[in-house]
This record gives structure tokens, sequence and C-alpha cells, in this order.
């Protein structure tokens, strides 16, 4: 942990202006003169009046692309190599130990999933070394990338799901499926997997319990996963989403995209009810971030609690960030809780 004067110079340092490829009046970005950072400043009213500020640093879609001998040895692996065309032109890693420097001058760090490119143990042994033994106390949440060995080969995985989840067991820093860790004393951090479009059975009871301890004990909930929710916000129908430097620009339904997790297209009963608990349990649930679109955007989340038998409705804010190696020096999200 940095010491107080070590962050107040790491984030006093001049700002450069710097015009993210997808401009969005929610996200504050520049760029750190020094250190070169870029950026990108979301605030958070956890409605707690909270006496000091927490600061979660977080990064996205890193994509550690590294097949090494011993994984060409696997032949799946050593064709996924040959036909995997992206991130080529990208590197991944400077941006990535940028990014996690800069994340170092906050309270907190979580990483939104797509930490690997493909499920090499190249990859994987730079994550424990660059990331988790440098900086322990990161979080990681599951994106779809992480555990599939077959990238661009138009070939479905061989090995079944739950094995090769086994293999991220081995060295993720926290539970894979569902997790809730403490951030600070009024903050709990729920790190859940969608990053297969929707939710687990797994994760109903823990969230339900989460969320009512939180209530009791004067808490608020904030959300970390791979893949944005559905909004069901009629008047938000599409959001632009810019893949930086890459000149793709797609259009993002958020509101009434069905096969978005939370839609009906994809909706089983535990995907369901967890989107319920998210979106019905306002009160608690102060915020929403994910990666997976490579895109900053902002999609505010139709929603509402119950306050004496009354249904109150409301919004939940939602952050969805871009992709880290798209800018050489990284880019991090700070949040900031107030
Ligand atoms: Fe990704």
């Amino acid at each position: 942990m940095k010491s107080i004067k070590e962050r107040e110079w790491f984030f006093s340092q001049e700002k450069i202006p710097f015009k993210c490829t997808n401009p969005d009046p929610h996200y504050d970005v520049y760029k750190l003169k020094t250190t070169g950072q870029i950026i990108s400043d979301v605030v958070i009213d956890s409605g707690l009046g909270l006496k000091e500020p927490f600061v979660i640093g977080l990064c996205a879609d890193l994509h550690f692309n590294l097949c090494n001998n011993a994984d060409r040895e696997d032949e799946e692996l050593s064709y996924t190599e040959k036909c995997r065309y992206w991130p080529e032109k990208l590197k991944w890693f400077a941006p990535t130990v940028k990014a996690l420097e800069a994340c170092d001058f906050c309270d907190a760090t979580i990483i939104l999933g797509d930490v690997l490119d493909y499920m090499t143990s190249g990859a994987a042994d730079i994550v424990k070394a660059e990331i988790l033994k440098k900086y322990p106390d990161v979080m990681m949440v599951l994106g779809g990338h992480d555990y599939t060995k077959q990238m661009q080969t138009k070939i479905k995985d061989k090995l079944p799901l739950e094995e090769r989840l086994e293999f991220l067991k081995s060295f993720w820093p926290n539970d894979i499926h569902y997790d809730a860790r403490p951030l600070g004393e009024k903050i709990v951090a729920i790190l859940i997997d969608n990053s297969q479009s929707k939710y687990l059975p797994c994760q109903v009871e823990k969230l339900e319990a989460d969320i009512k301890r939180a209530r009791e004990e004067g808490k608020i909930l904030l959300i970390f996963q791979h893949e944005p929710i559905i909004t069901n916000n009629p008047e938000q129908t599409c959001v632009k989403a810019v893949i930086a430097n890459s000149g793709a620009i797609d259009s993002v339904a958020m509101g009434t995209n069905q096969t978005i997790v939370g839609g009906t297209e994809r909706t089983d009963e535990a995907t369901g009810k967890v989107y319920n608990l998210i979106t019905k349990n306002a009160d608690v649930v102060k915020g929403i971030f994910a990666g997976h679109w490579h895109s900053q955007f902002f999609a505010e989340t139709e929603a509402s609690f119950e306050r004496d038998g009354e249904i109150i409705k409301t919004t939940i804010p939602q952050y969805v960030i871009s992709g880290n190696p798209y800018y050489p020096s990284g880019i991090v999200n700070r949040v900031t809780v107030k």
C-alpha cells in the first residue's frame, strides 16, 4: 500500500486533456503528464456520506496472449496460436504493467475479466508473476476468454468447461464464480461470474444473503462482472461503442437487446433470479461495473427497491470500461466512492 503522500503526488500530476475514442460525460478522462497513464474518473455516491472516500482502480480485458513451448505441445493451443490474430498489433504487456502501477495508488484493484486472451500456461505464468505476486490483493472476475483454448479456430473447446476452470482455480485470487470482499468498512465488492452471458445457480443464495446482510449493517454493494446487463430503459435503445484504435464501431442496444445478460432471450432461472436481486434492491446495490465491449460507455439500469411496502423506482449506474491494451500506457478507471 502506498503512503498518503505518494498517493497524493501520483494523482496530483499535471493532467493532460485526453479525448477517449468514445467520449461520455460520465467519465472524466485525462492523461497523467509524468507517468503517462490514462485515467478515467468516475464518482459513485454511496448515499452513506463516507468520511473517507474509497478509491478503486479498475482495468478490464487485459488479454494476456502467450503460448510457450509446453503450450505448443497441446494440439488445441498450437492451432489457436496459428489462427488467433488479435491482439497481434497490440502490446498487452506494457499497458498492463502501467495500469497496475496506477491501480497501486488506489485502495483496491479489480480486473474485470478476459485477463487471458486464451487459456495458456504461458499467459497464466505471466499473470502469476506480474499481477498476483506483485499485487497479492488484486481481485479478478472471469471473462469468456479466460477459459477457452480455442480462439478464432472455428472449433469448440474439447475439454469440458469444468476441467478448464480447474486450471484457473489453481491460481485465481478469489472464487471464480462468486466472491464478496469488503472495501473499507461500508462497501462490499461482489465479484460475480457472468462470462457465459448468464448468471449461475450457485450465485443466487449467496447474493441474496449478501444483500440482506448489507442492508442490516448499513453497507452498500458494488457489482463487478465481465458483461454488462440489459438496462430495460426503452429510452436508451442504443449506446455507440467504439473499439479504440481498431476503427470498429458498434451500437449496443443496452436498453432492449434481449440477448444481453438479463434479457429474456437468454435468461434461465438462475440468471433471472440474480438479475432481479441486483435490480430490485437498489437501496443497497449502488453501481455495476463491466468490461467485455472493450469500450467506455455508460448505461443506466432501470431498478427499484421496497420501502415500507412501497416499490420505489430508481436507476443503478452501470459503467462499461475500455479494454486495456488499446492504450500503450494503460487505462485505469479510478472509481471514487463517496
Ligand atoms: Fe475482451
